[in-house]
């Protein structure tokens, strides 16, 4: 008798254990809710003024939530991930993942996943509610196929002009140009005033330029059809806004080739240039450099696109084989949660991907952003990845490196044809 009670007690005993093992082994192939162990390597290219600083708030969360992790910071210095990519596609190449890299939502996104190289998350978003929290038009640009490949961090705005108000003043420019044509005034007063009218960078800076105009002049609707199979890109709207580009090349430093992005936005509030058309990390480089928006600095859409939000999106991936794959799913929790969100984006300079933010953090320009997000149209970035591929951008690149020599619309406009054609 007595026996028979102890063996029931232990069989008992031993499924009880094997449910807790069931239990837990299911959430570590989600998302485990202890603390991560061993080294965790985020790739990424936040190594400049602004962004390296927001990266930082995230790592600060990371080392205190899991102090038993070494956080390895693999980030490639360059702006727009232009050598960062670079990099990373060697890395995949020669199955040498990252525990986790950053990728743009969009067709960035899609370049990996259709390689073959993220594992889906869905698992993670239905365990801490991400898409509930996160804009549609944000989660079809990292589903793929029904699945979700990655967790967005932020979205920034690239459409936005910036000014020094006090050089603009001293130019007798009343405020900032809203059309084309107001532009193209303002940047002669400005140059009449000796003053860089319009402060620009590197080549990718050109290509940032480059798509304002675009979108300015072909408007919100075409703009969308242009990355659409079949598009027609030797249409007259295009050869308008090329030529427009070239306009405004002209207005623009001599040195620009060889400055960075931080280099270029920096002349606007050391008072040295008017206008930069550069994407809202700019905000975050400003504070970093104890500016102050509204006196410091003034911004608004860059010409003939108000109304419209030319949007990018900041993903974090998990990709296959990563070496460390429990802790790279604690780094995706951590990004996705409001704490880090809200902690990561004042710095950064970006409204947060979750709709939960607490507007209190962010400052003034943030708050303009997070409103203008929920009214504006949208459209996608080209050199940030959303409208176009690794591959087109590339095409893309070489056709505008070209023009950048020769200045001929012609060719240019070619060379798009050709390069959307391959695409
Ligand atoms: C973008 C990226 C931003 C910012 C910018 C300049 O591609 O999405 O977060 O880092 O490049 O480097």
């Amino acid at each position: 008798m007595h026996r028979t009670h102890g063996r029931r007690w232990i069989l008992m005993g031993a499924l009880l254990a094997l449910m807790v093992l069931v239990a837990t082994t299911a959430t570590a192939g989600t998302a485990r809710t202890t603390a991560a162990t061993g080294e965790l390597e985020v790739f990424s290219w936040w190594t400049g003024g602004g962004e390296a600083a927001g990266l930082e708030k995230v790592i600060a969360i990371w080392k205190k939530e899991n102090p038993g992790s070494t956080f390895k910071n693999a980030a490639v210095a360059g702006g727009a991930g232009t050598n960062a990519k670079a990099v990373l596609a060697q890395r995949l190449a020669a199955n040498d993942p990252p525990d986790s890299f950053q990728g743009h939502a969009g067709a960035e996104l899609q370049d990996y996943i259709k390689a073959g190289q993220l594992e889906p998350i869905d698992t993670l978003y239905k365990q801490f509610g991400f898409a509930k929290v996160m804009p549609k038009q944000l989660l079809s640009q990292i589903t793929y196929q029904g699945h979700i490949y990655s967790v967005p961090v932020n979205i920034h705005r690239a459409n936005v002009l910036w000014f020094n108000p006090k050089v603009l003043k001293q130019a007798g420019i009343a405020k900032a140009p809203n059309s084309w044509p107001q532009f193209i005034t303002a940047l002669q007063k400005a140059k009449d005033a000796g003053v860089i009218p319009l402060a620009l960078g590197e080549q990718w800076t050109q290509k940032h330029l480059f798509e304002s105009v675009l979108l300015a002049t072909v408007g919100q609707a075409r703009y969308a059809a242009l990355w659409k199979k079949g598009a027609n890109w030797s249409n007259p709207g295009v050869r308008l806004a090329l030529t427009r580009f070239k306009q405004v090349l002209e207005f623009t430093n001599t040195d620009a080739a060889s400055l960075t992005w931080q280099d270029a936005s920096k002349l606007v509030v050391d008072g040295k240039a008017a206008f930069n058309i550069m994407g809202d990390w700019a905000n975050g480089y400003f504070t970093e450099l104890k500016k102050k928006a509204n006196v410091d600095y003034g911004w608004a859409a860059s010409p003939g696109t108000k109304g419209t939000y030319q949007w990018l999106s900041d993903s974090f991936t998990l990709p296959k084989g990563a070496p460390n794959r429990a802790a790279a799913i604690e780094w995706l929790k951590l990004l996705g949660s409001k704490r880090a969100q809200d902690a990561f984006n004042p710095v950064k300079g970006s409204i947060p991907a979750r709709k939960d933010a607490n507007p209190s953090l962010y400052n003034a320009y943030l708050k303009s952003a997070l409103r203008d997000w929920k009214t504006n149209r949208l459209a996608g970035s080209l050199t940030h990845g959303v409208v176009a591929n690794n591959a087109w951008n590339t095409a893309i690149d070489t056709a505008l490196g070209l023009f950048l020599q020769s200045k001929d619309v012609g060719k240019f406009q070619t060379g798009l044809v050709t390069a959307a054609k391959k695409a």
